[in-house]
């Protein structure tokens, strides 16, 4: 078997790893693959948004399997390329790729499907949408609609940022192309949470919930980041929830999605709000997310790989049964300093080899990269380190004490990753 995983973060760094724990005997390829994942596969020098030279690529070579990874992959029709070809690939098409990279549509598809969300207006004028945020008043949530590596939406805690920011996306195209289109929505009060579906269009089968860290500083302060910390699963999520969410909210937008011609098929992942009054989608992804897949898939002792297959062959998820390693994982995120904004690069990056030994404890990398035989930093999201434990405490302390260890100038990292775990024990609902 061989099998090629496109994309080069955390992300696809622990797919790629937990698939080679499921084949042991295939033959792994990754496109442009970090330091992390160049120890697990052999590199294919193919950008991930060439999508022809991709498809072409795989074809000659006779890849079983292509995983994608990134989200602007699949917006640019990778799989639509592959499945011309005939080639397996785990991934929506471009078409069904849009739930993500439109906001505007997803909240339309919700709409149609009764899919309960914030209340909101779409926007292209700035004229338009002033009166609506003075109506609606803060606090007030402004998206741009497109794709904005998770740092596009701005909650607002006043009027006058509110205002500023909507004219900032619409006017100034402080977004670019992204913001040239704006979701002006309800501020949702809750808990929330990451749940990931394996799906073949139709039926679903729902992964381990988590929850992801958006904000850079400790206590939920600061900007939105791409995430910098998860943990899973989430200790007060009970089977009911997990019902509601497959019912209320997975069900029905796979039904609607199907019924537009956009099918979908690979995973689905709903950003939710837990509220008061039950489930809210924030957010669909059409991809794995990062920093949850880092904590979750650790924690699957089953095979991913035979979840996949079928579903990347045109097949049904079926009803597989997934067994997880009792305990839980947590992903500490080391970022560069000055992320989410301008953050030097080059930065020398030191691992204590023991740590890659001792128990309990995974290292993702993210934005690194060789130079000469040093590790050094290349992005604002460097490394992922999890924690796994018998519980969430002893995880955590695995998690932090890698973070500790790891040395480089600059690294910012929250020290309060899975600590809402810990508050929200009473559960808002279970
Ligand atoms: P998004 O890019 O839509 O996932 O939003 C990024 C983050 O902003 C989310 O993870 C939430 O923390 C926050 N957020 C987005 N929409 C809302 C909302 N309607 N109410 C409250 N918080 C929100
Ligand atoms: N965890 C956020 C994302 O992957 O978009």
């Amino acid at each position: 078997m061989k099998i090629l995983v496109v994309g080069n973060g955390g992300r696809e760094h622990a797919l790629l790893w937990k698939l080679k724990q499921d084949a042991p005997s295939a033959e792994f390829y990754a496109t442009e693959p970090n330091p992390g994942m160049a120890e697990l596969a052999d590199p294919v020098e193919i950008g991930p948004t060439d999508v022809d030279g991709l498809s072409s690529w795989a074809e000659a070579k006779g890849i079983t399997l292509t995983v994608v990874g990134p989200e602007f992959s699949l917006a640019h029709g990778i799989v639509d390329a592959f499945r011309r070809r005939g080639l397996p690939i785990f991934g929506p098409t471009s078409a069904a790729a849009r739930i993500e990279s439109s906001k505007a549509y997803a909240k339309d598809l919700m709409a149609r499907a009764g899919v309960p969300t914030a209340s909101h207006r779409t926007f292209t004028r700035w004229s338009e949408a002033a009166p609506y945020i003075r109506e609606i008043g803060a606090p007030i949530v402004v998206k741009a609609s497109g794709l904005a590596a998770g740092k596009g939406a701005v909650c607002c805690p006043t009027l006058d940022e509110a205002l500023e920011t909507a004219r900032g996306m619409l006017e100034d195209r402080v977004f670019g192309e992204a913001g040239a289109e704006i979701v002006v929505e309800e501020f949702l009060e809750g808990e929330e949470l990451s749940v990931f579906g394996i799906t073949d269009g139709r039926d679903v089968v729902l992964l381990l919930p988590s929850q992801d860290h958006k904000r850079i500083g400790e206590g939920d302060t600061g900007p939105n980041t791409g995430g910098m910390g998860a943990y899973a699963p989430v200790p007060w999520v009970g089977p009911d929830l997990q019902r509601d969410v497959r019912e209320q909210v997975f069900l029905p937008v796979l039904d609607q999605l199907a019924g537009a011609a956009a099918p979908f098929r690979g995973l689905l992942y709903a950003g939710l709000m837990i509220t008061q009054d039950g489930p809210r989608v924030i957010e669909f992804n059409c991809r794995f997310g990062d920093p949850e897949t880092q904590a979750i898939l650790p924690l699957m002792e089953s095979s991913l790989l035979e979840l996949m297959l079928p579903v990347a062959r045109g097949g049904s998820v079926g009803a597989p049964e997934i067994r997880w390693r009792e305990g839980a994982a947590l992903n500490t995120v080391l970022a560069s300093g000055g992320y989410p904004g301008s953050h030097e690069k080059g930065k020398e990056i030191t691992i204590p080899p023991e740590l890659l030994s001792s128990a309990g404890l995974l290292v993702f990398h993210s934005g690194t990269r060789t130079e000469g035989d040093k590790l050094v930093t290349a992005g604002g999201r460097v490394l992922s380190v999890v924690g796994i434990g018998d519980d969430l405490d002893q995880a955590r302390e695995r998690s932090l004490r890698g973070a500790e260890e790891i040395r480089f100038e600059g690294k910012t990292f929250r020290r309060d990753i899975g600590r809402k775990a810990f508050e929200s024990r009473e559960a808002p609902r279970s």
